[in-house]
């Protein structure tokens, strides 16, 4: 995990990456097809959207401050509220519910000491239930970060929670 004056440093890379893409630009438009990118890097920076950090970049980068926040706010991958290192995406849609996705989700729930929606105090896991993560043959299924685990069983969930404590 960085620390402060890391992660101050990445972000003025960021800036400085972006600032160096900007320039290659000559139409306005593509200048701001770049705010996606910047937040993603930002939320993987900080593991979610910081107020202050969206107006640095909208004054370094020249961008509208509304422009970030629309985006921001219209994917559902950003987020305005400090989240986990680890984001626990759990399904409860219809394919995993059919399998057990509700015994699953109340394991998670135990083991983690989170209900749907809530961030551990030390900030190590994000529990959220999904409608589909649109792996449904892989019923019932999670994912941490960027990883699936499908075919859950209590036992399953177990393990590999144990394996990002
Ligand atoms: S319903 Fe769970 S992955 Fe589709």
């Amino acid at each position: 995990m960085l620390n402060e004056k890391e992660k101050l440093e990445k972000l003025n890379s960021i800036i400085r990456k972006y600032k160096n893409l900007q320039r290659s630009f000559s139409e306005s438009s593509k200048k701001r097809e770049i705010v996606i990118p910047i937040l993603q890097e930002l939320q993987e920076l900080y593991n979610y959207l910081p107020e202050g950090t969206l107006r640095i970049i909208a004054t370094e980068l020249n961008l509208p401050l509304s422009k970030i926040y629309g985006v921001a706010t219209f994917y559902a991958q950003f987020t305005f509220t400090p989240r986990g290192k680890n984001l626990i995406r759990l399904c409860t849609g219809t394919a995993c519910h059919v399998r057990g996705g509700k015994r699953i989700l109340q394991t998670a729930e135990r083991i983690l000491e989170l209900k749907d929606g809530e961030t551990s105090k030390d900030f190590k896991f994000t529990l959220q239930t999904v409608r589909c993560l649109g792996t449904c043959f892989l019923a019932p299924v999670m994912m941490i970060n960027h990883e699936y685990f499908g075919r859950l069983t209590t036992q399953k969930i177990e393990t590999v929670l144990k394996e990002y404590e």
